[in-house]
């Protein structure tokens, strides 16, 4: 690697275009021949080979000189921006991070303590893309709807510690024995209480963990009735109008401002409802709630979901009600990015 990056450097204080094609072909058929997939742990040999071949494509020597250093700095510097570890120098080796605001998740993330058995979770693969995208390893992670512990599963597996806040003692061993199994390869901290998101002393329990601040907040609250979770008068899936349930969730808001880091972000994932032939925003007045705080509405993205177990057995019979009741069948919900 040493030797390329020198010739690199060499090749931009050559005037001839032929001459440094010439190189760069010699290169290339070097890295054609090396053994396996990479050339080594920096670079794979796929990448390593399609740099080359831009460079190759080239027209102009300014044109090449510029590939050519661009191939260097990828191999030499490390450019990241505050919120992440995304590699800028080498952004195009990121295929598996979403950019689209249009999210089609295959199949559910099952490896190692992930599994689908509590209604009403989320895909991992939700927290995996957020953490990489918005968070660094030893940041913190506030999760005020921990559920079955998807959120701090995730945490372990990229090196990011997390809190996390359920209010059913049921779900929260739950969370406990899903995250136990997880193995720690980063020794992350992961702090499960049993708690209401909306009267929780927050500074109190972060305290208690060591830390002032948290660097990013998820939040995946019941999309009010749709499934009821309990019978608790303060499981957000019991507010008894839609209007409570956006008090309750906005004094979360308002109960974890402060806890977040200034410039950092805030994700929500939550779908709409149908209620009485009427198809009921969810999303977005949650999303305005938000918003009336104060956080700067930075993407919202729309992600597939297949049928819920219950739905499944009764697609036909949704698809009648669809074609004779003018409505569309859910098959999306939301995720909304804020900033601070
Ligand atoms: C949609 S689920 C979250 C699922 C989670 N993302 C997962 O993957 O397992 C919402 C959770 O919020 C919990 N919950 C409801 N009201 C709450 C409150 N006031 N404080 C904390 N948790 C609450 C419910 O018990 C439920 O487990």
């Amino acid at each position: 690697m040493k030797l390329l990056i020198k010739k690199l450097s060499k090749l931009q204080k050559i005037d001839s275009l032929d001459l440094i094609k010439n190189e760069i072909e010699s290169l290339k058929s070097k890295a054609l021949k090396s053994i396996g997939n990479s050339t080594d742990i920096f670079i794979t040999k796929e990448k390593l080979l399609s740099d080359f071949d831009q460079i190759l494509s080239t027209k102009t020597t300014a044109r090449t000189k510029y590939y050519i250093s661009r191939l260097e700095k990828s191999l030499t510097k490390i450019k990241t921006n505050k919120i992440n570890e995304i590699n800028l120098n080498r952004w195009k080796e990121y295929d598996d991070i979403i950019t689209d605001s249009l999210w089609i998740i295959g199949k559910r993330d099952k490896t190692g303590a992930h599994n689908g058995a509590y209604w009403g979770n989320f895909v991992p693969q939700i927290p995996n893309q957020l953490l990489r995208r918005f968070t660094k390893k030893n940041d913190w992670i506030l999760d005020t709807f921990l559920g079955s512990g998807t959120t701090l599963i995730e945490c372990k597996r990229l090196g990011r510690n997390g809190i996390g806040v359920e209010l059913l003692s049921n779900v929260v061993k739950l969370a406990k024995e899903n995250i136990d199994r997880e193995d720690n390869p980063y020794k992350v901290k992961t702090e499960i209480i049993k708690g209401d998101s909306t009267k929780i002393d927050f500074k109190n329990e972060l305290n208690k963990a060591g830390v002032k601040n948290v660097q990013f907040i998820i939040m995946h609250p019941p999309y009010w009735d749709i499934i009821k979770f309990s019978k608790n008068k303060n499981d957000l899936s019991n507010s008894k109008t839609m209007e409570g349930f956006l008090k309750s969730f906005g004094k979360i808001i308002d109960n974890t401002y402060s806890l977040l880091q200034n410039g950092r972000y805030l994700a929500i994932v939550i779908g709409d409802k149908y209620s009485s032939g009427e198809w009921i925003p969810l999303g977005f007045y949650t999303m305005q709630e938000v918003m009336k705080r104060g956080y700067k509405l930075k993407s919202t993205i729309v992600k597939n979901f297949d049928e819920t177990k219950g739905k499944m057995k009764q697609k036909e019979l949704w698809r009648y009600r669809a074609l004779a009741g003018g409505f569309y069948i859910f098959k999306h919900e939301y995720i909304f990015i804020f900033q601070k």
